[in-house]
């Protein structure tokens, strides 16, 4: 919504328009950021993602996108597979969503495995060129999540049914650097979301 006396030449396009709102009336035109979870294979990436995406609902009346990884493979990345260039791809693809929706000031929550370090950067290079890229290692151990095994995957991938399975004879690249790093055997959901909820906040990004 434009102030009195706000001035925009009117060839500019709407992504100018949202950064010009957003220096004059900070309020009016938060800015957009991406919380990209990632983490093995039932590291509770999706169920976090989830109860963040609640904590924003019952907070906040900006609309949330959210890609899930699941979900993103039924639509967005259908057909690839998991080979590292098609991870890579899958990553690149969710990046690029995830930027266009930061660039008009949206909220954005990813839950990808998102595996290799090289492709990580690069989503959130695309994504820091609109705003803000929160990268949140689920860092859940392997044993854990293999004893949780909620998709019988882990059992299948050591009787070599799979192959390639990340974090048995695939790599992990665990993140250097994550904004957050949260760990989902240590506790509950809701303390993880509160966590994460609590630094978009003192980050004023809520
Ligand atoms: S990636 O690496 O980021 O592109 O993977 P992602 O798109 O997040 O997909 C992960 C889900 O795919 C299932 N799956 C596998 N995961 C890892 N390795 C192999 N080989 C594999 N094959 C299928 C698995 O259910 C993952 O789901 P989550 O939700 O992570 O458990």
């Amino acid at each position: 919504r434009l102030h009195d006396g706000d001035t925009i030449p009117e060839w500019f396009t709407f992504p100018d328009v949202v950064k010009i709102l957003r220096e004059r009336h900070p309020a009016h035109a938060p800015q957009g950021f991406a919380l990209f979870f990632t983490g093995l294979s039932g590291s509770g990436k999706s169920t976090l993602a989830q109860a963040v995406v609640a904590r924003l609902m019952e907070t906040s009346s900006r609309p949330v996108t959210m890609l899930d990884g699941d979900e993103v493979r039924r639509h967005l990345s259908k057909g690839l597979g998991f080979s590292r260039e098609d991870r890579d791809a899958n990553i690149t693809r969710i990046g690029f969503v995830a930027s266009e929706a930061v660039r008009h000031g949206g909220v954005v929550i990813c839950a990808p495995i998102a595996p290799y370090a090289g492709a990580r950067t690069e989503a959130r290079q695309l994504v820091e060129t609109h705003g803000r890229f929160v990268e949140v290692h689920v860092s859940t151990p392997l044993e854990v999540c293999e004893a949780r095994d909620r998709k019988g995957l882990y059992a299948a991938a050591r009787a070599g049914k799979i192959k390639g399975f990340t974090g048995i004879d695939d790599p992990y690249e665990v993140p250097a650097s994550p904004e957050l790093r949260v760990d989902t055997s240590k506790s509950t959901v809701a303390e993880a979301a509160d966590r994460v909820y609590e630094w978009l906040r003192n980050e004023q990004l809520i």
